[in-house]
């Protein structure tokens, strides 16, 4: 069994942990091979240290996969910059050179309100690119490789703030103006419906998309944007309404290895910003199948991807 997770900091971390502990082999992948590296060596000490991690939280869905395999420290990282979309193509490539298969993917990386606007060379904002257009190349380029599992899974991560006041596909683009918080949820939105018609698409795979509630991650402190300031502020004066990686990482994992997981479905905590996983309220947009075709339409005309 085996697993690639992108992202090797914070939510991703902890579900690397996991998933090791569970008996895959994972690999991690991202931007920076110095930090790549660093994350893979300490999740093997990990592994090697404490074998086995009970699930991250209990509650009524977190009978996450039983630890029946011995616990993998086959870990290792590989450089994908979702970003750039021949790090994306080199990333598969490799990946279909070293393995017959593939059993999870878990698109996890990820980043918020970035101060500046940057364009990909695809002409894709930041956040939709990393967040959510890079992942749909990343599994469509990764399919052969799922077809060959003997239970495969696509967890995409959306979030709390995946409901951004207008669904205007020009915002993939900054087409109207760069507003960072609107392309941040649009991007989290397009995680959601993603994973919603990738399940109605591919009924031989698992794909379910998680949210994490609110994690004490690198993610609030990457960005001076007004609003990331008044959640670190929020976050410094009430800690308690947020919840560590670990715990942030139950649903992914639960979506991850449970059996109980249902492809199509939407997990997050329990009260919305933390608890153990439990199924949360998809917002109507994701369930909109217009939208959620013209979504795919774009990203499959942007990536030349077709799953
Ligand atoms: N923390 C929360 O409360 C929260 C809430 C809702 C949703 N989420 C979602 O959860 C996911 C994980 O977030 P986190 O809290 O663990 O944040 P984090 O600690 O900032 O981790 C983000 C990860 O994404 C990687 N990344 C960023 N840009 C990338 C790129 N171009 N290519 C490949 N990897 C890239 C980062 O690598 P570098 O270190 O090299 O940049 C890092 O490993 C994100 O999708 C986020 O939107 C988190």
């Amino acid at each position: 069994m085996n697993a690639i997770v992108t992202g090797y900091g914070g939510i991703a971390y902890e579900v690397a942990l996991s998933l090791a502990g569970r008996g895959y082999d994972v690999i991690i992948a991202g931007r920076d091979s110095a930090k790549g590296e660093a994350a893979a060596a300490k999740l093997r000490s990990a592994v090697a240290a404490a074998p086995y991690r009970k699930p991250p939280l209990s509650g009524s869905l977190s009978r996450c996969g039983s630890p029946s395999a011995r616990p993998s420290t086959n870990i290792a990282f590989e450089h994908l910059d979702l970003f750039e979309p021949e790090s994306i193509r080199a990333f598969a490539e490799r990946a279909a050179d070293k393995h017959g298969h593939i059993d999870i993917v878990m698109c996890i990386a990820g980043v918020m309100m970035p101060d500046e606007l940057s364009l990909s060379s695809q002409g894709a904002e930041r956040q939709f690119a990393v967040n959510y257009l890079g992942h749909f190349d990343l599994v469509g380029r990764l399919m052969p490789l799922l077809r060959n599992s003997k239970d495969p899974r696509v967890v995409t991560v959306s979030s709390v703030a995946n409901r951004p006041f207008r669904f205007d596909l020009r915002d993939a683009g900054a087409g109207r103006g760069y507003r960072a918080s609107i392309s941040y949820a649009l991007s989290k939105l397009c995680c959601l419906m993603y994973a919603a018609e990738l399940s109605r698409r591919e009924h031989w795979l698992k794909s379910c998309c998680v949210h994490p509630g609110f994690a004490g991650t690198q993610l609030f402190s990457r960005s001076g944007h007004f609003t990331m300031r008044l959640l670190r502020a929020i976050f410094f004066v009430l800690p308690f309404v947020r919840q560590t990686a670990r715990a942030a990482a139950a649903p992914a994992v639960f979506a991850a290895t449970s059996e109980n997981a249902k492809s199509g479905a939407y997990y997050g905590p329990m009260f919305t910003v933390m608890g153990p996983p439990r199924r949360a309220l998809m917002p109507l947009r994701a369930k909109n199948a217009k939208l959620r075709e013209a979504l795919w339409e774009l990203s499959e005309k942007t990536t030349g991807i077709r799953h």
